[in-house]
């Protein structure tokens, strides 16, 4: 694996990148479009950096399990006997085949390929006919385990077991998003989308909202105009925060504890290097991105509701609370389909950061100091 990105990007380049905001500029275009590079993002980023694999609600019960994939690594989380959520490698002990798949209840996972099978804890219960082999013990193994914490509902994982703790690292986050109490919505809805873009192409595009004025120029410009949006600082700390205060009144029913002025917000966040929720006055959306390679990258759009609003909701009201979300993710697709033709164009340059282009400006530095 490369191990500096040096090997790859001008000096220069980087040190564009990392300068004050005001002198600061685009990461450069190999930055998005080399396979090595995604190689290194894995190593560093995602497989030592918090994923959000989940919601809380999702796995409610002792047995409820959900599988995801962390870029290449098969993770299952799982609430265990003890109603403890965990997070483990799907793949078996004995020749890599994933345990299980999906999601569901159960009561212990057995691989189908030769059926050893583990209990929720990840131990290993039983090796059917595995007698005789020398110092292998089936109580002394167990699937390898990932860290976890539960954030506002989101269920976050982290395959370096010794990593930083994730909660304290987003405290300043937390004082700006705690009254919208994202930990009692639930999934309303999801929609799903495959796309042959770099993964940072959809984070830069979910995080400024400098682009109202041309994507969003007939929808959200006229209610959140790019103008009036902002950044505030995150002292180096792995999360961004975008508010663009509204210029109506949000619809009821609102949320309970939120100012004045978040009636009228729409915000969106991020906690690097992939995690991205936004919320307004009567609802959020989480964006679970996967990235699967340079170019090719999941995405799933889930509406978030309080339990008592969906509740209330006929599956035509979700439906179409849902198109909205969806309507505004298709308009952004034609900008992130433009820019990842672009980025792969001989002739492409790095470009300049503007003042509304805080955010990206903090996930590069944050991208660079992984990295770099
Ligand atoms: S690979 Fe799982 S039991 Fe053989
Ligand atoms: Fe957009």
């Amino acid at each position: 694996m490369p191990s500096r990105l040096t090997e790859f990007l001008a000096q220069t380049q980087l040190e564009g990148a990392a300068a004050p905001l005001p002198e600061a500029w685009t990461l450069p275009p190999a930055a998005y479009t080399l396979p090595a590079i995604f190689q290194m993002e894995a190593a560093r980023l995602f497989h030592g950096g918090w994923i959000c694999v989940a919601r809380e609600e999702q796995l409610g019960a002792p047995g409820d399990y959900l599988c995801a994939d962390v870029v290449g690594q098969p993770v299952v989380v799982v609430r265990d006997k003890a109603g403890e959520l965990r997070a483990m490698s799907s793949i078996c002990l004995h020749r890599a085949m994933p345990v299980v798949e999906g999601s569901g209840h159960a009561t212990r996972f057995v691989c189908p390929y030769h059926r050893w099978t583990y209990e929720l804890d990840g131990n290993l219960r039983s090796a059917p006919m595995m007698q005789g082999v020398e110092g292998f013990q089936v109580r002394s193994a167990r699937l390898p385990q990932l860290a976890l914490e539960v954030w506002e509902g989101f269920v976050f994982v982290n395959c370096d077991r010794s990593a930083e703790p994730l909660t304290p690292q987003l405290s300043g986050l937390h004082q700006l998003v705690r009254n919208y109490r994202f930990g009692d919505l639930v999934i309303s809805g999801t929609a799903e989308f495959d796309s042959p873009w770099n993964w940072k192409v959809l984070v830069e595009n979910f995080m400024e909202a400098y682009h109202h004025t041309g994507t969003h120029q007939n929808t959200l410009e006229s209610i959140y105009p790019a103008r009036d949006s902002s950044v505030p600082d995150n002292d180096d700390q792995p999360w961004a925060f975008l508010r663009m205060p509204g210029l109506v009144d949000a619809e009821p029913p609102v949320l309970p504890d939120l100012s004045d002025a978040q009636q009228r917000d729409l915000f969106a966040a991020a906690v690097f290097p992939t995690f991205l929720f936004a919320g307004t006055a009567s609802s959020g959306v989480w964006y679970q991105l996967e990235p699967h390679a340079h170019d090719a990258m999941h995405l799933r759009v889930h509406l978030l509701l309080p339990q008592s609003v969906r509740d209330a909701m006929s599956s035509a009201e979700l439906d179409a609370a849902l198109e909205l979300v969806r309507g505004v993710h298709l308009e952004d697709i034609e900008a992130n389909d433009g820019v990842w033709r672009g980025l792969q164009a001989p002739l492409t340059v790095q470009g300049r950061l503007g003042p509304y282009e805080k955010a990206i400006w903090q996930l590069n530095r944050y991208w660079l100091r992984m990295l770099a």
